[in-house]
């Protein structure tokens, strides 16, 4: 793809009250990153011109973005109280190239191929356009004889027009003279008392210029509102990310039970058991993960883990078994077996070492945080405890119930308990029972 012939811009000014939240709409997350993620990852594959405009907490938004893009994408700042409305956003916008694709910043599901096909039409503009029975909320489009006449907000409508199931989707394109003339002759005479780009349609319209409409997917081109439709959203690219996994060879039962995020990765062949969540940056590489684990920006590698285990961030686990209720937070473990009712924390555990039922480090003395460091070959009974920071070296044999607050020696025996106590029959006299 030619990148040098198509300048993006992505409205994303707008608070999105809709969404009843604190946080910017386009913020809001789906499949664990923001939805301008998504839209501004699509955009760079077909431009090296992506601007991005900002107004409601436009610093937040732009570190945020940066954080992903760098300088590959450039912000503008939209005056959201002079010119409010998504015709308001552009204004002051310069596009590199002759060809502009407007998209808004609310549709986290659109993908390249499909946005590169406005590239494709001979037409001075080309509208996207949804034909869905439940029109909520979308400015309604009139179209005759395959051109696009008008785009009618729905708090503009009346009742002949709301009747209409052609419905603006939100992306155009435009060829730069139509956005330069048109424009400035935007007026805020409307409803929302907002400069509406839709109305440009008319205005261009009105001269006869080439407006198509290019039919679209409601898959591909799905406005996020409100939660609800943030919920939606993330169903259809949570199967998008499951899908292009199952046909890369990851085995899933029951993928509609499975939650897998966009910073995911799987190397090799791995298994994903139903209910499975596994989210962050993780890298999933030859290993089984059993039903209704959850792994959280980890690495793992030739292991298995679960059923009902949780691995929390920068867990890393090599060659090793973690079994059920095992949490693993911030720890190194390889070649160890952990297989029941355990808390790793700020740990590193070496090779060959068993971890018995029970064993938790205590690596917070309410103040901070601090590390176990276990060597190898080390068996720790179950029921123990390790008082961070402390160091085990290699070849321990820590007996069941004990509570390890000292470093141990290479190859040491270690076992604290209470001293036994034992009354025979003593049940039936506290009681007063016969026995
Ligand atoms: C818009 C369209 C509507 C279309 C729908 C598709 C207009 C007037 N209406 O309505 O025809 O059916 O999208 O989803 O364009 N934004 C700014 N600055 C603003 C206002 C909005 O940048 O002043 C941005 C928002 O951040 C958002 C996008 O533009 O990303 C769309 O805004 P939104 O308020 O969601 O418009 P809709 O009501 O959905
Ligand atoms: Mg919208």
């Amino acid at each position: 793809m030619n990148k040098n012939s198509l300048s993006i811009v992505i409205l994303a000014a707008g608070k999105g009250t809709r969404m009843k939240s604190n946080t910017p709409k386009v913020l809001h997350r789906i499949c664990g990153r923001e939805m301008l993620y998504y839209s501004i990852k699509e955009s760079l594959k077909l431009s090296n011109d992506v601007c991005v405009i900002l107004g409601f907490e436009a610093e937040r938004i732009k570190e945020k973005m940066q954080e992903y893009f760098g300088d590959k994408i450039r912000f503008l700042y939209q005056d959201l109280v002079d010119f409010p409305g998504t015709g308001g956003a552009l204004k002051g916008y310069l596009p590199k190239y002759k060809k502009v694709l407007v998209l808004n910043g609310d549709m986290p599901l659109v993908q390249a191929e499909e946005l590169s096909k406005f590239m494709h039409l001979d037409s001075e503009v080309v509208m996207s356009v949804l034909d869905l029975p439940n029109t909520n909320g979308y400015g309604r489009v009139v179209i005759r004889e395959n051109q696009v006449q008008e785009i009618i907000e729905e708090k503009d409508a009346n009742a002949e027009i709301l009747a209409l199931h052609t419905l603006n989707a939100g992306v155009y394109c435009f060829n730069r003279e139509i956005l330069e003339s048109y424009l400035p002759r935007l007026d805020n005479n409307n409803a929302q008392k907002e400069y509406y780009l839709t109305d440009i349609i008319a205005l261009a319209r009105r001269d006869s210029v080439t407006i198509m409409p290019l039919f679209v997917e409601i898959t591909n081109f799905k406005g996020v509102n409100d939660k609800l439709d943030l919920a939606r959203a993330e169903e259809i690219l949570g199967d998008r990310i499951k899908e292009s996994w199952i046909k890369k060879g990851v085995l899933m039962c029951l993928p509609n039970t499975i939650y897998i995020e966009e910073g995911v990765e799987f190397v090799g062949e791995c298994v994903v058991e139903n209910g499975v969540r596994i989210c962050g940056d993780s890298k999933i590489i030859h290993s089984h993960i059993k039903a209704q684990s959850i792994i959280e920006s980890s690495i793992i590698e030739s292991s298995d883990v679960g059923p009902l285990a949780h691995l929390r961030p920068q867990s890393v686990i090599k060659n090793t078994h973690i079994g059920n209720f095992v949490e693993v937070k911030k720890s190194q473990l390889e070649s160890v077996k952990a297989g029941h009712l355990s808390y790793i924390g700020d740990s590193e555990i070496g090779s060959g070492t068993n971890i018995g039922a029970g064993f938790i480090t205590c690596n917070y003395n309410g103040k901070s945080k601090h590390k176990t460091i276990i060597g190898k070959n080390v068996f720790i009974g179950s029921d123990s405890q390790a008082v961070a920071p402390v160091v085990i070296e290699d070849d321990c044999l820590i007996g069941a119930g004990s509570t390890i607050r000292r470093n141990l020696k290479k190859g040491e025996l270690f076992v604290t308990r209470g001293e036994e106590v034992s009354k025979a029959g003593f049940f039936y006299k506290f009681f007063n029972k016969k026995s």
